[in-house]
């Protein structure tokens, strides 16, 4: 019986390869221009890590996570997300040491036991960026604009800041507690999962997915209200410089986000058309994570945004590109001779960079030529038993049709030319 993939992964087929190709190509370009440097970290890592650094009682840390023990009895999970892990490797490798503001970058497979559905995977992929040790809100303005830029950069319109502060554990417990006495008439009314979450985390029952405890949030206290003045200043001046660069955004006290991690700014990128899993960028401010892993108090922020979500939009925007594949020369031979000759030229085609093919089926002439042209190959050489004689090739340019009989020496310098024009 034939083995599939397991649930919610998919593979990246050749032809798809490309579209992966241009994104990771546009990454590294933006963050070039805003000097983020790329940083790889382990797939897998400490449970610990996770359980410190996300948080217990989040959805990822209890529902999602691939942990399992390895053979020394370990407890190891694939990397739900991949902040905790950039700020393990800045911790560990003391890259604190080398400058005040570390600003890094990362792309790769994230791992979450999701419910699978369109745009949303158990193995996925995304582009992050973390910067480390500035508390000053212009960082959080500069990582929302990478953010935006980025996707806007691809063509990609209709996208939607929404913006919120979380506060910090200074004014959040008096919020969590207003919240509670907000919600406390209404507990019976709630989903189990936000009863739950009541007790341990009441201010995830504001992004509860579910209808009824989305209209039962309709009125509760916003924690913008109660910032203490620190934060409030913090927000007040990350908006003050979005203004100033026409960056627009919608305050949305109900965002909160899944981690719990974040202190003051949160926010997200939604791409409407995408519908239920329209968030393509998600991140924030997180002050207090250094400490949690065990190093110095040092604040943070960043973002992650969902490539595949990327790939989503794009594909409904019609913005993919159209990446051309071809050979350079095709070789089409006749006779054994002429193949061994052609093989040898092939080698010599590709040793000076270019992209050579041959048919090795032995096939006739027109099956040859009907494989050159879906190779999308420039040129032909065509090779008989006449051509190996005198050491010629017949050369046929694809574009033109006009064929020509050239010596061998003459191949590349004419395949480089034709491959120029
Ligand atoms: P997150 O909101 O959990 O944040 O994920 C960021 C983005 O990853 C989401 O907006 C979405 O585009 C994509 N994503 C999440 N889960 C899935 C999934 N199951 N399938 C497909 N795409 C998904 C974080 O991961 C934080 N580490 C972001 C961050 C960095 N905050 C500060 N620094």
């Amino acid at each position: 019986m034939l083995i599939n993939g397991p649930r919610g992964t998919k593979d990246i087929l050749p032809d798809t390869v490309a579209q992966w190709l241009y994104l990771e190509e546009r990454i590294r370009d933006i963050c070039r221009c805003y000097g983020y440097r790329e940083i790889r970290t382990p797939i897998f890592e400490h449970t610990e890590l996770f359980l410190r650094g996300i948080g217990e009682t989040t959805d990822v840390v209890e529902k999602e996570m691939y942990t399992f023990p390895d053979r020394g009895g370990r407890s190891l999970t694939l990397r739900p997300e991949n902040t905790a892990s950039a700020v393990r490797s800045y911790l560990q490798n003391k890259l604190y040491a080398a400058e005040s503001i570390v600003k890094l970058f990362y792309m790769g497979s994230m791992f979450r036991y999701d419910r699978p559905q369109a745009g949303r995977y158990r193995e996925f992929h995304q582009f992050g960026v973390e910067a480390l040790g500035e508390i000053n809100p212009s960082v959080d303005v500069e990582i929302i604009l990478l953010a935006i830029e980025f996707l806007r950069s691809l063509g990609l319109e209709a996208l939607v800041l929404h913006l919120n502060s979380v506060g910090c554990p200074k004014c959040r417990p008096a919020y969590r507690e207003k919240l509670q006495a907000f919600f406390r008439p209404e507990m019976a009314e709630l989903c189990t999962d936000c009863q739950s979450r009541f007790a341990r985390n009441p201010l995830r029952i504001l992004d509860c997915k579910n209808e009824h405890c989305h209209a039962l949030s309709q009125g509760a206290p916003r924690i913008t209200d109660c910032l203490c003045d620190e934060c409030k200043a913090h927000f007040d001046k990350v908006q003050s410089y979005l203004k100033e660069l026409d960056v627009p955004f919608e305050l949305d006290s109900n965002l909160v986000r899944g981690l719990d991690y974040y202190t003051k700014t949160a926010f997200e990128v939604q791409y409407t058309p995408l519908g239920a899993q329209s968030a393509v960028a998600g991140g924030g401010r997180y002050d207090g994570l250094v400490e949690e892993i065990g190093g110095d108090a040092t604040p943070g922020i960043g973002f992650a945004i969902g490539l595949e979500r990327v790939l989503l939009a794009l594909e409904k925007q019609e913005l993919l590109p159209e990446i051309e594949e071809y050979v350079d020369v095709f070789f089409v031979a006749l006779g054994e001779a002429a193949e061994k000759t052609s093989f040898k030229l092939m080698q010599k085609v590709r040793a000076a960079g270019l992209a050579a093919a041959m048919d090795f089926a032995g096939r006739s002439l027109k099956a040859q030529m009907k494989q050159a042209n879906k190779k999308k190959s420039r040129f032909v050489a065509i090779l008989g038993e006449d051509e190996v004689k005198d050491t010629s090739i017949t050369l046929k340019n694809m574009k033109t049709s006009e064929q020509k009989k050239i010596v061998f020496e003459e191949l590349i310098p004419m395949l480089s030319v034709g491959v120029k024009n």
